[in-house]
């Protein structure tokens, strides 16, 4: 069992590198640093608070996952990142109002002391995003060279001995995969000519990658997910996965169709609206960064309802997400759900979910199961995408031919299994007759 492996695996501090250093990063650090002073507890976060079953039920053996695995300890870890906006991680936060001061203050002169790298940026990406603490540049190479060297330095400065990078950045315009995506030599002469596909969270992703630094996307741009950067983390030995963190209406949905696939009921239409109002709200209020967003968030219930195979149920659904940027209502988002469902004989009955929830305290814990997880997957020796932490996101990256999975339930078997596997356990059947006790 690894338990005995756990410090030399794990030795040394962990620099978690956030492009983007806003209302999820910083909610983030936050925690981290106030669960480690011992003033709050890391609710959500599975690597810290979830424990795991081992062999039969009957063996008892269910320790935590952070005691089962050589996860890095809260203690070890470093924070680094990258912003247009110069605020140190304190002011940040009190922009980002998701934090009460009461929070905050025990915790301000280590947030003050964290301030954001220059950033690789250009708005014609993020058309309602602007800011000063931007790097010049000639080529988009240059950029990438310079975020390498911004890696290399962080981890010297803060004595990291391994990185993992989270792009916690804003959405980018939509894109799908040109030319220039399709292999690692047309990425990097797309890079030497500045091509106009190549947007800055790619070169976030291919600086990380080409310094062997595993990346997650939580937003829903391209950034790592074709072909040129799959080759190369494949190539370099590098874990990656994305995309889009699934927090609010997403994590409803997926939690709720699968419970009314498993009793077939049937389902006519599904209405989901939001509003919200902090900067992320304000950047999807332009279309062009909302088209990525709508991708991600639409796909979901096609593959749990699979309405092939289930044609009387889910052939005709009406699917609409709407996002609505409203500014009164800050992190504090409002998502509303309709669901028209139908029964025995198709008699109708209707759902209302109202999930008044909070953008970056459901999105907080991701950023560090996913730090944690794909560190320790990087020192497994895993490599390229890492479909088994499909349950962090809302449109899980997956290998070329794969069918994604959303049902979170399915997620959450997959990722618990996995994490067996990579602790030398048997993975987890639930059939008795696979359990000696039982027999
Ligand atoms: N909060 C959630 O529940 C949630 C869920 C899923 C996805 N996301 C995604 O996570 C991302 C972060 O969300 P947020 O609420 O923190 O947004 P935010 O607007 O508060 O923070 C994003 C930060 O990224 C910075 N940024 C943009 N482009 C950059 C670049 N090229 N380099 C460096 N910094 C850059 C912005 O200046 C901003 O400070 C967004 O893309 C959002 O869509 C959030």
């Amino acid at each position: 069992m690894s338990t005995t492996s756990k410090a030399a695996n794990s030795d040394g501090k962990l620099l978690v590198l956030t492009p983007g250093m806003g209302a999820v990063a910083t909610t983030f650090i936050a925690g981290v640093e106030s669960v480690r002073k011992g003033l709050s507890k890391p609710i959500g976060s599975l690597t810290q608070m979830q424990t795991i079953r081992l062999g039969a039920r009957s063996e008892n053996r269910s320790p935590l996952i952070k005691d089962f695995l050589p996860l890095a300890d809260l203690d070890d870890i470093v924070f680094g990142g990258w912003d247009v906006k110069p605020d140190n991680v304190y002011d940040a936060c009190v922009h980002a109002q998701v934090l009460k001061s009461q929070d905050l203050d025990p915790i301000a002169d280590f947030l003050k002391t964290i301030k954001p790298m220059s950033a690789a940026f250009e708005q014609k990406y993020v058309k309602k995003l602007d800011g000063p603490n931007v790097k010049k540049f000639e080529t988009k190479k240059d950029l990438a060279d310079q975020l390498r060297e911004d890696i290399r330095k962080k981890k010297e400065e803060t004595g990291a001995t391994r990185a993992v990078m989270v792009w916690c950045g804003s959405t980018e315009v939509y894109q799908s995969p040109s030319e220039c995506h399709m292999s690692i030599e047309a990425f990097e002469k797309g890079l030497e000519n500045n091509d106009e596909s190549i947007a800055p969270s790619q070169l976030y992703a291919y600086a990380a990658i080409k310094e062997g630094v595993p990346y997650a996307n939580g937003a829903p741009n391209l950034s790592a997910d074709f072909p040129a950067l799959i080759q190369l983390a494949e190539k370099n030995g590098v874990p990656i996965a994305g995309k889009d963190f699934k927090t609010g209406q997403t994590l409803m949905k997926t939690i709720l169709a699968p419970g009314f696939k498993t009793r077939m009921l049937g389902i006519r239409g599904w209405f989901s609206t939001n509003i919200l109002g902090n900067r992320d709200g304000e950047v999807l209020d332009d279309p062009d960064s909302f088209k990525s967003k709508e991708v991600t968030k639409a796909g979901v219930l096609d593959t749990i309802l699979q309405p092939d195979s289930y044609k009387d149920l889910y052939k005709d659904l009406y699917h609409k997400v709407r996002i609505n940027y409203y500014p009164p209502r800050g992190d504090e988002k409002e998502g509303w759900d309709n669901i028209d469902i139908f029964g025995w004989l198709g008699y109708p009955m209707q759902i209302k979910v109202d999930f008044l929830c909070r953008d970056s305290i459901l999105a907080a814990p991701i950023v560090l199961d996913l730090a944690l997880f794909l560190d320790l997957a990087s020192r497994q020796g895993k490599s390229g995408i890492q479909e088994w932490l499909s349950f962090y996101f809302k449109s899980p990256q997956v290998e070329d031919g794969h069918v994604q999975e959303h049902d979170i339930f399915i997620q959450h078997f997959r990722l618990k299994n996995t994490l067996r596997v990579m602790g030398g356990e048997e993975p987890v059947t639930h059939l008795s007759e696979n359990y000696d006790s039982y027999k």
